[in-house]
């Protein structure tokens, strides 16, 4: 069982402090087009205005000491969508990702894109990769942008390696547990997400990271992702921080273990 969030606790900038910090804070940024409709813009109008908010969290998270930050970007099934926000859409990714690469390595993130990349453009790629490159060696957060993404696509890929392996004779079909399924999907590397964030006023996962969101807490708010700021974070966190895990266990059992480990000074 994975440990449940960061152990001490963050000063906020208001002073507030917030007990339990999620180590994996996972978001899926909806509402751009509302944004903007509700404006008489275009839609793309609303993912460029998104673009701020992402800032603003990548900053919030360096900040406050969280270490993951996912962010559901473009999901395998937006191809579907008109063919020009498709389009502005990967422009923005490539244009946001040159832009934004001098602030990451100044803010100590390392970036990783994951989901099926074969899909974009070969200059998209290059720029991933490159992105990629350049901030590997920092260490403050780690940032996961998930793009043409899916849950099942992410289960899929793991199962078809899996496949392979057993093959090829190097994994035999009885070694195939949750653990090392797990080890197959994109960032088994990470903790897995604490806190899962949906922006934009819907109560559904749209193929997000599904197999790692088996114990998130979730956390829903009508607020658009180009107004979720600072603020709007902190209400979360601090959501996050009133919440029990008991990953199966009573609320008993979890709070005579808290109770051991504050006596054991843990
Ligand atoms: C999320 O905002 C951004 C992407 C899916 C790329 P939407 O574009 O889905 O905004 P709404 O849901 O239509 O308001
Ligand atoms: C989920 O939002 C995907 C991203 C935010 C990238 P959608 O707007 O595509 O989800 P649905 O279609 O409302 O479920
Ligand atoms: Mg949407």
């Amino acid at each position: 069982m994975r440990a449940t969030s960061n152990q001490g606790s963050k000063m906020e900038s208001t002073g507030l402090e917030i007990r339990e910090l999620p180590r994996h804070v996972a978001i899926i940024m909806d509402g751009n087009g509302r944004w903007a409709k509700k404006r008489f813009l275009p839609r793309t109008a609303g993912h460029q205005a998104g673009v701020s908010a992402v800032r603003n969290t990548i900053e919030c998270c360096v900040e406050k000491g969280i270490g993951v930050l996912t962010l559901f970007a473009f999901s395998s099934e937006n191809w579907r969508r008109p063919q020009k926000e498709v389009s502005v859409l990967m422009k923005l990714f490539f244009s946001t990702l040159e832009k934004e690469t001098e602030k990451m390595l100044e803010n100590g993130v390392r970036l990783r894109v994951i989901g099926d990349r074969n899909a974009f453009s070969e200059e998209l790629q290059r720029r991933i990769a490159e992105t990629e490159r350049a901030t590997w060696g920092n260490d403050k957060l780690n940032l996961l942008i998930a793009a043409n993404y899916g849950g099942r696509w992410d289960i899929l890929q793991a199962m078809r390696h899996i496949a392979a392996d057993v093959e090829k004779g190097v994994l035999s079909a009885s070694a195939v547990t949750a653990e090392l399924l797990e080890s197959y999907l994109s960032f088994a590397d990470l903790p897995g997400p604490d806190l899962f964030i949906r922006t934009g006023g819907e109560q559904r996962i749209s193929n997000f990271t599904l197999w790692q969101l088996a114990y998130t807490e979730l956390y829903f708010t009508p607020t658009l992702w180009p107004d979720f700021d600072k603020h709007s974070f902190t209400e979360a966190l601090k959501d996050f921080a009133g919440r029990q895990r008991r990953f199966g266990l009573t609320g008993e059992q979890i709070e005579s273990r808290t109770e051991r480990s504050v006596l054991a000074g843990s």
